[in-house]
């Protein structure tokens, strides 16, 4: 059986978790491949809220088992704090939780690198979560990282400490004042490794192949976006991590010609948080709206969200770049009560008119070239059927369909699980 994906196609932020989450029923497997602790994805049912950063977002649903997959970056900090909070639900993740023992261990020294090489780089700071994701991946790839399966080695405590003390050279490197206390990060981080060892460690990679031969159903959960993504995004403001179709494919080891569906989720508008070119931004009163009436905060750091007009410049460079299959259009409730619509649909670049993303997309490069559209009065929350949504929102569907050349299957007209309307 085929692989689904979910991935976000904008700077990340568009909803993932309550797609997944309200998709978890057709699918066996949920599975996270790449990112950390940076993610927050929030699941909104029976009245309460529940944001995850590591766990997938199936993990609320009885029969779903949920992996953390090799491409992930772990805090067992973070992630005992994410299994309190499941306890406190009385979530029974034992049986359902199930971690690649090649999923590497971000360290306290991690973090402790993110925030000096931040506080380093002064007003050019990539406005990381700081959770040390950065640094952890780079240990990946400079082959110096501890996987989870090195915690079932009895020697991986000195591999820690080495690799600790490294840090700590490097953070006095920095010209950076931070001040920490390491015996007390890492009393927490130790005591939260043990939790973390109590969990079932897998081969990952394995697990999938014989689920996919089970014809068992798979859904992988990407996090952050397409325009976050280490080579395709909007680098150096980026992630660490693929974070589109591909990083699915190395993040859980499922072969390129095994993957089925690929959902690609969106606002209705654009939002970004963290530092970064954002060609269709509003420092206006429209941009503020966006704002306040979508709570645009931070679900990881609660730093408020930049907002702006939909980008479909961008949106269409990232169906391209992930091969999207179906598109899900989150938050069209927020756009209700605007008189007019603002969707880009080109860039002046370079006093040409283009329709691709190029290299640069600063604000002296790129000036965005807008198509304005009627807007919609109408409040969207109560609606749960295709044929309620206003004209002037099917017309503005409908234009981005036949621009993205993509059918947009489900509209998402509120946080809660039951406000999403699916169309044919
Ligand atoms: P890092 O991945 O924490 O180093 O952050 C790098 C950039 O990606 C920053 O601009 C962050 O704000 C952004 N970022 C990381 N994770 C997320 C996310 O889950 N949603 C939105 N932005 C994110």
């Amino acid at each position: 059986m085929a692989v689904d994906l979910l991935l976000g196609l904008q700077w990340g932020d568009e909803g993932k978790g309550k797609i997944v989450d309200v998709l978890t029923n057709n699918y066996n497997i949920i599975a996270r491949f790449q990112g950390g602790p940076n993610a927050g994805h929030t699941l909104v049912f029976n009245g309460k809220k529940h944001v995850l950063h590591t766990i997938p977002s199936g993990i609320f649903h009885d029969d779903a088992t949920n992996l953390v997959g090799n491409g992930v970056v772990i805090d067992p900090v973070i992630f005992k704090k994410e299994l309190d909070k499941l306890e406190e639900q009385d979530v029974d993740y034992r049986k359902s939780l199930l971690i690649s023992r090649k999923a590497h261990i971000i360290l306290p020294t991690h973090r402790l690198l993110d925030a000096a090489s931040e506080a380093a780089k002064g007003k050019a700071k990539i406005g990381s979560t700081l959770k040390g994701i950065g640094p952890t991946y780079m240990d990946k790839t400079g082959r110096n990282g501890i996987r989870v399966g090195d915690l079932e080695l009895s020697d991986w405590k000195e591999r820690y400490r080495a690799l600790a003390d490294k840090h700590e050279s490097m953070i006095a490197y920095y010209d950076a004042k931070i001040e920490y206390d390491l015996n007390e990060l890492e009393a927490d981080f130790f005591a939260a490794v043990d939790v973390l060892k109590s969990l079932t460690f897998i081969d990952s990679e394995e697990y999938v192949y014989q689920a996919q031969k089970a014809n068992k159903t798979i859904l992988a959960e990407g996090a952050q976006g397409s325009l976050l993504d280490i080579d395709f995004g909007t680098y150096p403001f980026v992630t660490s991590s693929n974070t589109t179709a591909a990083g699915a494919c190395t993040g859980l080891g499922v072969a390129p010609n095994q993957i089925g569906e690929v959902f690609g989720i969106f606002k209705a508008y654009t939002t970004r948080v963290g530092s970064g070119p954002f060609p269709t931004e509003l420092f206006d009163d429209d941009g503020a709206t966006m704002a306040k009436v979508g709570h645009e905060f931070g679900a990881t750091t609660g730093r408020p969200r930049r907002c702006g007009w939909l980008d479909l410049v961008a949106l269409k460079y990232a169906c391209q770049v992930n091969g999207v299959t179906q598109l899900m259009m989150m938050k069209g409730d927020v756009l209700s009560g605007f008189e007019t619509l603002k969707v880009c649909t080109a860039y002046k670049y370079k006093g040409e008119t283009i329709k691709h993303l190029p290299y640069n997309i600063e604000p002296e490069n790129v000036t965005p070239i807008y198509t304005d559209f009627k807007g919609w009065s109408e409040d969207l929350t109560g609606m749960s059927e295709a044929s309620q949504l206003p004209d002037a929102l099917n017309a503005y569907i409908q234009f981005l369909e036949k621009e993205l050349e993509t059918p947009i299957t489900i509209v998402s007209v509120g946080p809660d699980r039951k406000q999403t309307i699916f169309r044919s």
